[in-house]
């Protein structure tokens, strides 16, 4: 019986990582007590799916604080009070400040929605689609100063299809997320996935390139590792 990872989310919208994450803890399948939901957003609706899922929830809006690095420094202080082993960013809008970051270093994650290294920031659909790309996919990394930019832990990819749409791209990927989200989430959990100085560890093997989803939401490591 593996103790439950104590996890945090940060989200600023629809929340629907958070779902997914609520919804696989719930079938038993993913160890972990979900022990914040916080959000820049007080209207956010994954405060709602927080809610109703029993999580407790903390929505702190940045207008009253006068630097970014202030409302930082309010917002992770209070996750801090939770004592999460891991933060997950799910969907959270907001660039962090790196001294708010800095001691979560190698507990805490991101899902972004694109094939990093390509495509970091916003309209990663739009974006994929305007330069003719093939495949798209949604990566899971571990987070660092640079924006969309620290060691990717896993992928999940999707073809593209003649006459999608930034918004039939974002819908066919958004399931995928989930899983990988699920996935990386629930191998950190049971302690096979870690931060190493010289990058992801997988089972104390440092992963030369990210891990995949497969398509029966296991993660797959390539022959790479070293
Ligand atoms: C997801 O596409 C995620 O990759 C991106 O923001 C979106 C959040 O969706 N970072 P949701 O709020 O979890 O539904």
């Amino acid at each position: 019986m593996i103790e439950p990872l104590r996890v945090a989310v940060l989200l600023s919208g629809r929340g629907s990582n958070l779902q997914a994450l609520i919804d696989a803890q719930h079938t038993g399948a993913l160890p972990i007590e979900l022990v914040l939901a916080a959000s820049n957003r007080i209207n956010a609706e994954g405060l709602r799916r927080a809610e109703r899922a029993g999580i407790p929830t903390l929505a702190l809006d940045p207008a009253p604080f006068a630097t970014r690095a202030g409302y930082d420094a309010a917002l992770f202080a209070r996750v801090a009070a939770r004592a999460p082993q891991l933060i997950v960013l799910a969907g959270f809008m907001r660039v962090l400040d790196p001294a708010a970051i800095a001691p979560w270093h190698g507990r805490m994650i991101n899902i972004h929605p694109s094939l990093l290294p390509k495509y970091a920031g916003l309209k990663t659909h739009a974006r994929v689609l305007a330069a003719g790309d093939m495949v798209h996919g949604a990566s899971v990394h571990y987070v660092t100063a640079e924006l969309d930019g620290g060691p990717v832990i896993a992928q999940a990819t999707i073809d593209t299809v003649s006459g999608d749409t930034p918004e039939s791209l974002a819908g066919r990927l958004l399931p995928r997320e989930h899983a990988l989200l699920c996935a990386c989430v629930d191998a950190i959990a049971r302690g096979l996935v870690t931060l190493g100085e010289r990058g992801v560890m997988l089972d104390g093997v440092r992963l030369t390139q990210p891990m995949n989803l497969l398509s029966d939401g296991q993660l797959c490591a390539a022959v790479g590792a070293e």
